[in-house]
């Protein structure tokens, strides 16, 4: 598994540094480029990428797409780490964006990653039709915006120190984390032009996965080692956000997260023996340690 995010992490980053090297050169790049090349497991890449081998998408054209959702993801951290948000100072074993440039800068290169997602995406070297081009936008932008990273992240400062149900736990870190995860699994249907309750029943898988994902990420900051995990862990106690873990425990916490994997791979068995990736991957977001 290590090997494949390898692999898929040297091919992102390849493309990106050359996406990058062909623009003019801004203040901006410096930043920016901490961000996205500081570290990061790429796991979204390859989620797109075991989606994408259930309908016979060629990796070239995931690696592109895959490189967005990377740019959207490490502006969400840049933003997610400042001190108005969950001021975090240590981010992939390194000083956050903002600890080592500067709060403005943080936001204006977070700004940057965002909208280098949909230059990414509208860029001729992506050789796909207007229209897939023009969904595959729409798509990112909805997942991005207020009823997805953005709207997510405010509901997780909004809950701090508060009783919130299970409910609207599930929503917030569906929203927060789970609709880019709801973006990679749409991808592959949305390039092979299938109707739109087959793509609906991919972004549900992708929300299931996301909310997998965060609740994972949860655990690690539950009983996570910070070193190893690269950035702080026991913080979510401290500022007192809504979690499974703060609502169910420990427990019943793990017992969620497992069903959530039966329940996944229940959904994606019947598309073939290549569903294996999937599970190998679901399977490693659950187990992880950083
Ligand atoms: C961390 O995401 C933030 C969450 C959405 C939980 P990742 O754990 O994917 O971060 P990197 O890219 O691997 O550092
Ligand atoms: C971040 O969730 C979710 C984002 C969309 C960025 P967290 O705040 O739990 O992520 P970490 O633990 O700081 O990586
Ligand atoms: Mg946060
Ligand atoms: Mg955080
Ligand atoms: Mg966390």
């Amino acid at each position: 598994m290590q090997s494949k995010l390898n692999k898929i992490a040297k091919d992102t980053n390849f493309f990106l540094k050359a996406f990058i090297k062909n623009q003019k050169k801004s203040n901006l790049i410096v930043p920016m480029s901490y961000g996205l090349f500081s570290g990061g497991k790429k796991i979204r890449s390859k989620i797109l990428i075991d989606i994408g081998s259930l309908f016979g998408i060629g990796y070239k054209q995931l690696i592109t797409i895959g490189a967005a959702v990377e740019c959207i993801h490490a502006y969400s951290l840049i933003h997610d780490d400042l001190p108005c948000m969950d001021n975090d100072k240590m981010r992939r074993g390194k000083p956050s964006t903002h600890i080592k440039f500067g709060e403005s800068t943080a936001v204006l290169a977070g700004n940057s990653l965002l909208t280098m997602a949909f230059e990414i995406l509208s860029y001729p070297g992506l050789n796909l039709n207007e229209k897939i081009k023009n969904n595959l936008i729409n798509k990112i932008s909805r997942c991005a915006g207020h009823l997805g990273i953005a709207g997510g992240q405010y509901l997780d400062l909004n809950y701090e120190h508060k009783k919130i149900s299970k409910k609207k736990i599930i929503d917030m870190e569906i929203k927060k984390t789970g609709k880019l995860f709801s973006f990679c699994c749409a991808v592959p249907l949305i390039l092979k032009k299938r109707n739109r309750s087959e793509v609906q029943k991919f972004e549900n898988i992708g929300a299931d996965i996301g909310l997998l994902f965060q609740v994972a990420d949860d655990i690690i900051d539950y009983k996570g080692n910070s070193f190893v995990a690269g950035k702080k862990t026991g913080k979510d106690k401290k500022k007192g956000k809504a979690t499974l873990i703060s609502l169910l425990g420990y427990e019943n916490t793990i017992k969620y997260a497992k069903n959530l994997i039966l329940k996944i791979n229940n959904k994606v068995r019947k598309y073939g023996p290549n569903s294996k990736n999937l599970l190998e991957t679901l399977n490693y977001i659950l187990n992880r340690n950083k």
